[in-house]
């Protein structure tokens, strides 16, 4: 019986800190330009928790979409009303009008509440529901989130309204929700790191969008190391701006690239892909390293890890690119931002490597007068044989 007594209050005790620890979101994004959409979350084992803090009185809702629009959507929506309750639904986006409700009801409404200037919703939802039908798993791929609210009076009294007006504000924002949990690469006495770091960029304040590339060398090292994994470094005043940043491996047409890279590694940057990009960055096409918004780095598992360095078939030079969005054109923006690298001279059993499909598409594809044209790659088993 003590000892029944005594699970329980045990178990209490544990429900009690799970329920404070959950108050911190692990993740946080601004969704829109402004600050007036931004959505926190935590990656659970089976569930994802999501809060949304949107400027509004009115109706919220964030959708996972396969094309970034409404239709075929997983829309969550949600408001609360004028007596504090809040109401939450799971819907189904048919096109550019009210999404519907799901007849399957796949997400938790944990709470909910407004203040003088913003709604809060907290909700949780697994990572795959049993709706076929109507709900989208969210994968550990990349996802189109959409988002939108309305500035109108919160809905009414029920979950289910039917027919909304016409949201006022409304976005898409690619977004990595789910595996973000790195072991902990600082724990290791061996692991070493190296910064790759933008050198004090001037973002252009008269183009809203700008692809930035630097070549970078990478340590000197007296045998080989494995890279192991990643975190961001970004400035807290970039943040708004760094939208997705990839450490790219180059590779030189024959064995000798510094011969080709040596002489771009103490120079600045340039705008990626332009015309006055050198030509042999071109070869800089491996990405070892991919942040989007929301990933907070990444880390390999524990028996793979990429070689550094050309004489262990890794790479030595590397092309870092950030893209950097500017949508309001702010003046005398400088950034450093870029990615810190671990690596370890203990190697892991296996060699990580990268594997690409596609077909480049280049301007030579098209036939005039041709103005549409489709560029289809064939990838057979010769192409898949290792
Ligand atoms: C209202 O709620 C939002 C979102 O939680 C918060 O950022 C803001 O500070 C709150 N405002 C007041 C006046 O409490
Ligand atoms: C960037 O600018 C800061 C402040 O002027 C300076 O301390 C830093 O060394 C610069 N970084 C690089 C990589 O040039
Ligand atoms: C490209 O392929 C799609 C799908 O097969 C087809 O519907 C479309 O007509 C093609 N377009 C052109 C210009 O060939």
């Amino acid at each position: 019986m003590s000892l029944l007594a005594a699970t329980c209050t045990v178990l209490v005790v544990f429900s009690l800190m799970v329920c404070t620890a959950q108050q911190h979101f692990r993740h946080q994004v601004q969704l829109d330009k402004y600050g007036n959409f931004v959505m926190k979350w935590n990656p659970d084992k089976d569930h994802v928790e999501i809060q949304v803090e949107v400027r509004t009185q009115g109706y919220v809702g964030i959708g996972f979409s396969p094309s970034g629009g409404m239709r075929g959507a997983d829309i969550i929506l949600g408001w609360v009303d004028d007596d504090g309750q809040p109401y939450l639904s799971d819907r189904h986006g048919t096109g550019d009008k009210t999404p519907v409700v799901d007849a399957s009801q796949d997400v938790t409404l944990m709470s909910g509440r407004r203040n003088a200037t913003h709604t809060t919703l907290r909700f949780s939802r697994p990572w795959v529901t049993c709706d076929d039908l109507h709900d989208l798993p969210i994968t550990s791929s990349t996802m189109r989130v959409i988002w939108a609210y309305d500035d109108a009076a919160s809905p009414g009294r029920r979950d289910d309204v039917a027919r909304l007006p016409y949201h006022d504000h409304r976005g898409v924002a690619s977004l990595y929700v789910a595996g973000d949990e790195r072991v902990n690469l600082h724990d290791d006495d061996h692991v070493r790191t190296w910064d790759v770091l933008a050198p004090n960029v001037s973002l252009p304040n008269d183009v809203d969008t700008l692809y930035w590339c630097k070549l970078y060398k990478a340590p000197r090292l007296d045998r080989k190391h494995h890279f192991i994994g990643y975190e961001p470094l970004i400035a807290a005043h970039a943040t708004h701006f760094v939208h997705h940043m990839l450490l790219y491996e180059c590779h030189a047409p024959d064995a000798d690239s510094s011969h080709y890279f040596e002489q771009w590694v103490d120079k600045l940057g340039t705008q990626c892909y332009a015309a006055n990009m050198p030509d042999s960055w071109n070869g800089c096409n491996v990405p070892i390293i991919v942040w989007a918004v929301g990933a907070k780095g990444f880390s390999l598992p524990p028996e793979a890890g990429f070689p550094l360095g050309e004489e262990h078939n890794g790479a030595t030079y590397f092309m870092l690119e950030i893209h950097y969005d500017n949508p309001r054109m702010a003046q005398d923006v400088v950034d450093s931002s870029g990615v810190r690298l671990f690596y370890t001279p203990r190697l892991r059993t296996y060699d990580a490597g990268v594997v690409q499909f596609g077909h480049s598409v280049e301007p030579f594809h098209i036939v005039p007068p041709l103005t549409m044209w489709n560029t289809t790659a064939h990838c057979h088993s010769e192409c898949t044989r290792l």
